[in-house]
């Protein structure tokens, strides 16, 4: 079997390198006459692992596909085409990702000549991943990367010309597109990306060499989704990013759109509908944004803001940027303008040389912060990091787990207190329809 078009994936010296000043195409609409042609009656199937920023890239594979006249299908296994939209942020969500390579194994070759399967996302950035499916999964037809969902069209017409060759194409690039086509996933709350990819190079992080570097998109593009879902509808709005704070806008004349304009700008354009955003950077959470959220009555009072650990040295080992004073600077900041401010977080334990003391200052600053809710994980090595390389994975696997589930147990009563300082308030909700359990209860 040939396999063509196959780039090697930028290791990492390249990646950080490749500081090449993004651009802002515009995405092609054209459906390939091949693709129309076998798009006509088939269904899709698209399985989402990950982040928000995932989901959002499902919509726009969706909104893809949908062009092609394809439909979505309800169940899987009625689709012709299924694409595995994958995540690298932890090891876990990797392994699933095999097995659910494997459960289209029969389905391939039941069907070899229609049916398409296509892996994406995160993980195909990654050193050796697009490799070793090409090896140990013969079945997958299109292997491809988060830069390359723009051209799944094309992606799809050059595996339909060439019948059983393996079309798999991995690029590093970081472009801004607009004009994409996109399917929402819901009808009450949709997500809407204003900035792309990351500069903070967290030691243990792989996203920053999986989505690249960062990129914000105009202003204006962003009102005019804004504008889009409102009249269509919906409730509410969360901006996404990886560092929603650090976004910022430069035009032809040199003027400047940071993160509080923007916010200003969209919650002032999104009258009747609740805006959030997400995720934070504490190094980049100013008094500015602070003031922000604090002016406009329809920004939500929540701030997710992940501190990862309590301990300075570990934050080091991290590279962070910030310590753990300013981190509760910057949530007394919060507490002061803004007294009812919900404040969430990320954590994880186990990182490169944590201690018990180490990990105690984590649950300190917990307690001293008050968590509203938290995601907690334990670390898990990714090939390609800078920890990977130079910060040996030096906690044993029985130590992260055991620190995890006290992490896990103190949330869970700092929770339990926050939801009963709650009792007895009055709050304005959003009903998003009746709960998954029972028809009793709303959402
Ligand atoms: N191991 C464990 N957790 C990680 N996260 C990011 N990278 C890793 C890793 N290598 C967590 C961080 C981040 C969240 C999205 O995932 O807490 O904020
Ligand atoms: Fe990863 Fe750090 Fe960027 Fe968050 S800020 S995406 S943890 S590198």
């Amino acid at each position: 079997m040939a396999r063509t078009d196959y780039l090697s994936l930028p290791d990492m010296k390249k990646a950080r390198s490749r500081v090449k000043k993004s651009e802002i195409l515009q995405a092609s609409r054209e459906v390939p006459a091949l693709v129309a042609e076998y798009g006509k009656g088939r269904k899709y199937f698209i399985k989402t692992f990950g982040c928000q920023g995932n989901v959002r890239d499902e919509e726009v594979l969706g909104g893809f596909l949908e062009l092609a006249g394809m439909t979505k299908a309800v169940k899987e296994e009625e689709a012709d085409v299924v694409l595995i939209n994958t995540c690298a942020v932890r090891e876990n969500a990797e392994e699933k990702v095999y097995g659910e390579i494997g459960k289209f194994k029969a389905k391939h070759y039941a069907d070899p000549e229609h049916f398409i399967l296509g892996v994406c996302g995160c993980m195909m950035q990654q050193e050796g991943v697009a490799e070793k499916i090409m090896h140990s999964y013969p079945y997958v037809n299109l292997i491809f990367g988060t830069h390359n969902i723009p051209e799944i069209l094309n992606l799809i017409d050059a595996h339909l010309k060439r019948k059983k060759d393996l079309v798999s194409i991995v690029s590093g690039e970081g472009n801004v597109f607009e004009n994409l086509p996109s399917t929402r996933l819901d009808n009450i709350k949709a997500f809407v990306n204003i900035s792309y990819g990351c500069d903070k190079f967290c030691t243990y992080c792989i996203v920053p060499y999986t989505r690249g570097r960062e990129r914000s998109r105009e202003p204006k593009s962003i009102l005019n989704e804004l504008a889009d879902l409102r009249a269509k509808g919906f409730k509410e709005v969360t901006l996404l990013g990886q560092n929603v704070n650090s976004y910022l806008y430069k035009d032809a004349e040199g003027n400047e759109v940071d993160f509080a304009a923007l916010l200003g700008m969209v919650a002032d354009a999104a009258e009747g509908m609740v805006v959030r955003f997400t995720t934070s950077h504490p190094k980049d959470m100013s008094d500015r944004i602070i003031d922000m959220i604090a002016s406009r009555p329809n920004i939500c009072h929540h701030i997710h803001l992940p501190v990862q650990s309590g301990s300075n040295s570990v934050l080091k080992a991290m590279n962070r940027k910030y310590t753990r004073e300013w981190y509760l600077e910057r949530v007394a900041a919060i507490r002061e303008r803004i007294p009812d401010c919900a404040i969430t977080t990320d954590m994880f334990t186990g990182f490169h040389g944590e201690s018990e003391e180490d990990f105690r200052e984590t649950l300190s600053l917990m307690r001293e912060v008050g968590f509203d809710a938290a995601f907690m994980f334990k670390y898990s090595e990714r090939p390609g990091t800078y920890a990977s390389k130079f910060l040996p994975d030096n906690v044993a696997e029985d130590v992260k787990i055991e620190r995890l589930n006290r992490m896990i147990a103190l949330q869970n009563t700092l929770s339990l207190e926050s939801n009963r300082r709650d009792i007895g308030k009055r709050f304005t909700v959003l009903v998003e329809g009746y709960s998954k359990r029972s028809k009793e209860d709303m959402c």
